[in-house]
């Protein structure tokens, strides 16, 4: 049915279906079209990079309680940061963190890059991150792949390649199903519909809004994909 039509599935679903996350709200901004705001899309995506959405909301709503703005963030004592990130583990995000938040504070007027090359040049912030916060705060046309994305097109296109050796193959359909209008939004239903619908096991392939174009339920058994090499 072509690419442009499962993108604008996946956004119809998204608007009845998406999950209320807190760093999807900003408050105060209330008007259709207002853009999420740039330093909590980046502070959730580094908490999100090794850890889970549940485990992460605590953390933010404290985050973003503390400081909540990277001015905020860049003028706090890094031991604050610190023990504000204890338990999230992996401390050289929280370190990385820090230093991010000083060069966009000190050097860049609190304004972080807007595009997915001047994001890769912050400290933290690598393919993935710059990918997402390009996409997500700034509208920019990225293909944003995590696990989750990485198993929906295994299905979406029944990709026989173990998943270790087929993800320049399945960023390429990525970056081909990306739409021009709405991609941050289009990143964020994918990441939903891996995290709701399109889950590893049990997939609930009768409530997903693309299982007319989905060729592993057309193979008989979506749970296969991705295939991974026998360990
Ligand atoms: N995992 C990583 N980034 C995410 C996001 N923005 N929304 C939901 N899950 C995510």
């Amino acid at each position: 049915s072509g690419d442009s039509s499962i993108a604008a599935r996946l956004l119809a679903w998204y608007d009845a279906h998406h999950r209320d996350l807190p760093w999807r709200v900003t408050p105060g901004a209330f008007a259709r079209g207002t853009r999420p705001d740039p330093y909590r899309i980046w502070l959730s995506e580094v908490m999100l990079q090794q850890t889970t959405v549940e485990a992460v909301k605590a953390y933010f709503r404290t985050f973003i309680e503390k400081w909540p703005t990277v001015a905020a963030l860049a003028a706090a004592p890094a031991e604050d940061v610190m023990k504000a990130w204890a338990g999230l583990g992996y401390y050289s995000r929280a370190r990385n963190l820090k230093a991010c938040a000083d060069i966009v504070a000190a050097q860049r007027g609190g304004r972080f890059p807007d595009t997915e090359a001047g994001l890769k040049e912050l400290p933290g912030i690598g393919a993935y991150t710059a990918a997402a916060v390009a996409a997500i705060a700034f509208d920019r046309p990225a293909a944003v792949v995590d696990g989750n994305v990485e198993r929906v097109v295994s299905r979406l296109y029944s990709i026989e390649t173990p998943l270790s050796e087929a993800k320049p193959e399945i960023r390429a359909l990525v970056e081909k199903l990306v739409p021009e209008t709405r991609p941050g939004d289009f990143a964020q239903a994918m990441m939903d519909l891996g995290a709701t619908i399109c889950t590893p096991r049990r997939p609930r392939c009768m409530l997903c809004p693309v299982r007319e174009d989905c060729s592993a339920i057309l193979a008989g058994d979506p749970e296969r994909f991705p295939v991974r090499l026998p360990k």
